[in-house]
């Protein structure tokens, strides 16, 4: 995330997409309990076709935008991967594939090498086969995933990975780092699981404690002094969770600042969880990207800080972190323009204070997650 006052947007002018995060599609092999599309994902038909999906990448190069995350679901599943990835190298994209790393081979990985894609991303969701398997709804998926993990060192990328951190699998914190160590990992995205999408609605089960949480923080620090004394370069990222800051992030950098989002029917949006927002937003497959980014009503309605309301409007910090998140805002108290109650200077941060103390009670850890689903018509609520 760029901070705010980075952007153009900070003195009122619109800058251009910096990212583009392409959304293939929402289909995908596994069911992870955190997944951050949303509930109503089955919903979404009619996925962007290959020549649709290069006329985005074209638009977006031509605005400005350089880095290129292709993402989900799982963008394996679309078998015309190498073909996009051929395109943004041949447009100038810096490439990156986000993946669970099912549908992932050698042959594969040597034709997307061969196709220019610079960067792969694989998550895993423990070092125990077990929790792996109940979190992701999938029994096989955890050593397929330790398989490609090498492979995809093997074939000359840094091995990238990401492992989603919540109450189940953060206490596993040292063997989830020493497994990735072993697997000779370059860099590894310790992402504590933050709280949208399928993870609203397993939140209970999800929010580590405080307790948990300070421990993991200890246990990567140890990891890094044991890493330098060692000599071994594998970066360790420990992203903390926006209900344990006092402070939130600058969501994207700003909405509609540097970050946009494809969704897989063409849906444009600021960032990936804004379709679940009480607006319309408008459509690649209707409006070219330059008219979307500069002009719709979407992609203005939180730019600048006209929109914002006490305390936010008045505050010192508005043109650092924006505000907060505005589906955070939504989620928690169901207006998207509220001050993200992550902030203690919000209203409602006591939402979060009560969430951190739901978080403290032992029992908590035996909530049944729900895994994400195609059969249940899951509606968002208010919590
Ligand atoms: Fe940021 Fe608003 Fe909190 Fe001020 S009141 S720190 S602008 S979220
Ligand atoms: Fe949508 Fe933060 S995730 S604005």
């Amino acid at each position: 995330m760029t901070d705010r006052t980075d952007t153009a947007t900070a003195n009122g002018e619109t800058g251009a997409p910096l990212w583009l995060l392409a959304e293939l599609t929402y289909r995908c092999p596994l069911q992870c309990s955190y997944c951050s599309n949303p509930l109503d994902f089955a919903a979404v038909k009619q996925e962007l076709t290959t020549a649709e999906w290069i006329d985005v990448l074209t638009q977006a190069r031509a605005m400005g935008a350089v880095q290129l995350g292709f993402s989900g679901g799982e963008p394996l599943v679309r078998k015309d991967l190498e073909t996009l990835v051929a395109e943004a190298r041949r447009l100038g994209f810096y490439t990156n594939l986000i993946t669970s790393a099912l549908g992932l081979d050698e042959a594969r990985i040597h034709a997307l090498r061969d196709a220019g894609l610079d960067h792969i991303q694989i998550s895993l969701q423990a070092s125990d086969p077990d929790v792996a398997a109940a979190v992701a709804g999938s029994a096989k998926a955890h050593a397929k995933k330790l398989a490609m993990a090498r492979a995809v060192k093997d074939a000359g990328y840094p091995m990238v990975l990401n492992v989603v951190l919540h109450r189940h699998n953060i206490d596993q914190l040292d063997t989830i780092i020493a497994l990735c160590d072993d697997l000779g990992a370059d860099a590894v995205e310790l992402a504590n699981c933050q709280i949208y999408g399928w993870a609203h609605l397993n939140r209970a089960g999800l929010l580590p404690s405080q307790a948990q949480l300070e421990a993991a923080e200890a246990t990567t620090q140890r990891w890094r002094q044991r890493l330098a004394e060692r000599g071994r370069d594998m970066r360790l990222l420990f992203v903390v969770p926006d209900y344990y800051a006092d402070r939130p992030k600058a969501c994207m950098g700003g909405w509609g600042s540097i970050f946009m989002t494809v969704a897989p029917d063409g849906a444009v949006l600021p960032c990936h969880s804004a379709r679940m927002l009480p607006m319309d937003f408008p459509n690649a497959r209707e409006r070219p990207l330059q008219e979307i980014w500069y002009d719709s009503a979407a992609f203005n309605r939180y730019r600048g800080d006209d929109w914002m309301q006490e305390p936010c409007r008045s505050c010192d910090e508005r043109h650092k972190d924006v505000g907060g998140c505005r589906c955070q805002a939504y989620m928690l108290t169901g207006d998207p323009a509220a001050t993200d109650p992550v902030c203690d200077l919000s209203p409602d941060h006591h939402l979060i204070e009560a969430a951190r103390r739901e978080a403290a009670d032992d029992g908590r850890s035996a909530q049944a997650l729900t895994l994400r689903n195609t059969r249940e018509s899951q509606v968002f609520c208010r919590t």
